[in-house]
């Protein structure tokens, strides 16, 4: 069996791809292009890991080159592709759409073509719970419209879904999308609160908490994110079932032509949309006293307004993707915190 991961160098693919190659059962090759939107030092670190594994296999290269990709997939031909390479981060996509056009848009069309010269048995994107906005209902459900992103990276994240369906209906390809709830955990991205508030309080520098650290968030540990993305990946009702000519969309009637995934996968398109978070959100500031706690040090916390673009609450409904594939998230927030600390302290050296 042959798995591809974008993203492989990526807090996220780092982790799913060491999970795959230790498995045994899969040929894992990783492609990433490294760039420099946070320390490359810390992407190849997680390299160097994945290198002990004789089942994985790396590749520098960039999706948002289309005849790059297209030749890498092709020659790979993967049984199953799990995409998680990605411009990611809220707040840069203020400053830097056109990267998250690239990467996001661009990008993941040109895994799409790939998989529609060469179909895999399934396909799983990395979605976000970025795409709830405006009007979203706590806990965040899957069929709720999530048509009001407050983010440009939300709006591309939803964007992705959206082309997800079309690719689904039109060329038969099975594809889940799978919005996480923001990810913490060893190995995690130096751009997020984690790291950012660990460091603070390590260094001893003053600790930004906007709208005086009241935001919940669902913090969901990376083996959840693991386990929640490998079960979904071979997990594919739809496989084996290609919808000929468009599929049962053009055949089933008007019924399912208006029907989404969310509420009739079986009779619609092969694509579906699931939450993976905790559904155990807790304020930012909570988790601030968390990791003081782990780190045995103070935060100089400094309380600021409100920041455009971020949600005032995230929480996963998890009802639809445990009863798909019976996902239950089995980390509270202390043993993963402490396990993030224990790394964060090894590797930074505090
Ligand atoms: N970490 C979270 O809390 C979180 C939450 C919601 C969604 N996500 C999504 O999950 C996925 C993985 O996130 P992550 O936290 O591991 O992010 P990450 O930035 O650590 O990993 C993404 C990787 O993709 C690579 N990449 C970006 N553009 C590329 C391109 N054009 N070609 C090849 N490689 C490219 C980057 O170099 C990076 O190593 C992303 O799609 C992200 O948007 C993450």
């Amino acid at each position: 069996m042959k798995v591809l991961v974008t993203g492989a160098a990526g807090f996220i693919g780092y982790h799913v791809s060491r999970r795959l190659a230790a498995g045994g059962g899969a040929g894992v090759l990783g492609i990433d292009n490294l760039n420099d939107y946070y320390s490359v030092a810390l992407k190849r670190a997680r390299l160097a890991q994945l290198a002990a594994h004789g089942a994985f296999r790396f590749v520098q290269a960039d999706f948002s080159d289309a005849a790059a990709y297209g030749r890498i997939h092709a020659d790979f031909r993967p049984d199953y592709v799990v995409h998680l390479g990605a411009q990611a981060g809220v707040r840069h996509s203020i400053e830097q759409p056109a990267a998250y056009v690239q990467s996001n848009i661009t990008g993941f069309l040109n895994v799409l073509e790939a998989a529609r010269a060469h179909p895999p048995r399934h396909l799983v994107y990395a979605s976000s719970s970025s795409v709830y906005g405006a009007g979203a209902r706590i806990p965040f459900s899957e069929d709720q419209a999530a048509d009001r992103p407050l983010s440009f990276y939300g709006a591309t994240k939803r964007a992705d879904e959206l082309i997800a369906h079309s690719y689904a209906h039109l060329h038969g390809l099975s594809l889940t999308g799978l919005r996480f709830f923001t990810v913490y955990g060893p190995w995690g991205r130096p751009d997020m609160a984690p790291v950012i508030f660990a460091q603070a309080i390590a260094g001893g520098k003053p600790l930004r908490l906007f709208d005086a650290g009241r935001p919940l968030r669902d913090f969901t540990y990376i083996d959840d994110i693991v386990d929640g993305v490998i079960k979904v990946l071979f997990h594919h009702p739809f496989a084996g079932k290609p919808e000929a000519g468009g599929g049962a969309t053009a055949t089933a009637g008007a019924a399912a032509v208006v029907a989404t995934a969310a509420t009739a996968p079986a009779a619609a398109a092969p694509s579906r949309i699931f939450n993976l978070g905790h559904n155990r959100p807790v304020e930012i500031r909570r988790f601030v006293q968390m990791l003081e706690k782990l780190l045995g040090k103070k935060a100089r916390v400094e309380l600021l307004p409100p920041r455009p673009g971020e949600l005032p609450a995230t929480c996963a409904s998890l009802e639809r993707i445990r009863a798909a594939v019976g996902f239950e998230p089995a980390t509270p927030l202390e043993d993963g915190l402490a396990r993030f600390v224990e790394w964060f302290k090894a590797y930074y050296g505090k």
